[in-house]
């Protein structure tokens, strides 16, 4: 088993460069078993979302290469399976993107439950209503979900709930689809644009991605031999600028796109850090102990759920009482325990949590409880005072590039050990 051992507190100070977007290339690769066909996809993160979805795709009948840790070449031209293995589908959320894209290519697709971060319930039935008004017939028994269709017709289609996946998934089926598909009520994530400018360059025609009304109108073939780039990591950079503010240090931040981070920023400049946008590049300092806030975590352009734990980090050690109100997922305050072994006052309570500001957190045995809860772990033990040791790194490996190098190029003490 292996832990991190962080020695804080540390104020974090030089330059970190963000990786392409999980949840972007997480979409992006199961794109491709559209294509008939070879691209290259570079400004891939190295995490194990990515292997794993590499397997899937290498199961299918697609042929990968890497041509450095960031970049591989998939072929598609001889997708011959129509069932995903369970075992690796059951490992992470975005497996259900096999289901939209192959339903898109082969017209059939047998692929277990998605598995992923236990964050409360996680339902597809937004999808499933999507595939079936495009003309599939979907069926969920024992775990495994079968979904076929001859040729799917294009549609309207109203979310009922603004689903992130739903949107991406729905998105991947209806491409090759006769006729057009009006996606309403879509999410507008950078990753949902970034996974429309991906299709878009292999020939699809995606309209108003990034609104709440997106329009597909379906293409009959994708071509390949081309090369994109995943958008950086708009969660990654958000935890490095609240690793920041909660270390009092000085960060700058090179590879993000500083559009996609305003919720983030408008919040740190309320609480008294200083956030300066070059462009490119962010830089992030605070040289005092930040003031309370409100925050909700909401559909972008909100506040993104996916940065709630590290937000939490940094209200722990906050000046006054805070509440953060969680409206996206029913289970992502488990973290808040951990903190108050470290000496936080936080209380959580269904949607709610309220943080009475300390000034010091200390260092103590923690376990991760799902992927962003762990890399908030990590950000506490750096501002802590004394030791730190992180267990559960499965969940943090999921989604972060080699984050102990990247913190210890900061100035971090940071290890990590197999035990
Ligand atoms: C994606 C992200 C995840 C992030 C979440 C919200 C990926 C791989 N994961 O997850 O990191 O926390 O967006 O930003 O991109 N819902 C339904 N029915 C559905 C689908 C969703 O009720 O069919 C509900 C969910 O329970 C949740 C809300 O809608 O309450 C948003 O979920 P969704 O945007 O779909 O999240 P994911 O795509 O799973």
């Amino acid at each position: 088993m292996e832990k991190l051992v962080v020695k804080g507190p540390t104020p974090l100070k030089g330059e970190v460069i963000i990786n392409g977007a999980k949840n972007a290339a997480v979409a992006i690769l199961p794109a491709t078993l559209l294509i008939d066909g070879c691209c290259t996809i570079e400004n891939l993160p190295n995490i194990s979302d990515i292997k794993i979805s590499c397997e899937i795709l290498e199961h299918l009948g697609a042929k990968i290469t890497w041509n450095n840790k960031n970049s591989i070449t998939i072929d598609s031209t001889n997708i011959n399976s129509t069932k995903a293995p369970i075992d690796l589908t059951s490992r992470f959320r975005a497996s259900y993107y096999i289901l939209g894209a192959m339903l898109g290519r082969m017209g059939e697709i047998e692929v277990g439950m998605p598995g992923g971060c236990k964050l409360g319930a996680r339902p597809i039935d937004q999808h499933i209503k999507g595939f079936e008004l495009l003309g599939a017939n979907v069926t969920v028994e024992k775990g495994t979900i079968y979904a076929k269709a001859k040729k799917l017709k294009g549609s309207p289609i109203y979310m009922d709930i603004v689903s992130v996946g739903a949107t991406i998934n729905v998105m991947l089926a209806s491409v090759l689809a006769n006729g057009t598909t009006i996606i309403d009520n879509a999410a507008k994530e950078p990753h949902i644009v970034d996974v429309a400018n991906f299709l878009n360059t292999m020939g699809a025609d995606i309209r108003g991605a990034g609104t709440d009304v997106i329009k597909i109108n379906g293409v009959e073939k994708l071509h390949g031999n081309a090369t994109y780039s995943v958008v950086p990591d708009q969660i990654e950079a958000g935890t490095f600028m609240l690793a920041a503010v909660a270390t009092r240090g000085d960060i700058t931040l090179k590879n993000c796109i500083t559009k996609h981070l305003e919720s983030i920023t408008a919040k740190i400049l309320e609480i008294g850090g200083n956030v300066q946008d070059n462009g490119d590049s962010i830089r992030v300092w605070c040289n005092k102990r930040p003031g309370k806030a409100n925050i909700k975590t909401l559909p972008y352009p909100g506040f993104p759920t996916d940065l709630q734990p590290q937000m939490g980090v940094v209200l722990s050690l906050a000046n006054g009482t805070s509440i953060i109100t969680e409206s996206i997922w029913d289970s992502r305050f488990q973290y808040t325990d951990e903190l108050n072994k470290m000496g936080a006052h936080i209380t959580a309570q269904g949607k709610n949590a309220f943080f009475e500001g300390v000034k010091r957190l200390s260092g103590a045995p923690v376990y991760s409880t799902d992927l962003r809860a762990g890399a908030a772990l990590v950000v506490a033990g750096i501002a802590a005072e004394g030791t730190t040791e992180i267990y559960n790194l499965g969940y943090i490996d999921r989604g972060y590039e080699k984050i102990e190098e990247k913190f210890k190029k900061l100035g971090a003490n940071i290890e990590r050990v197999s035990e």
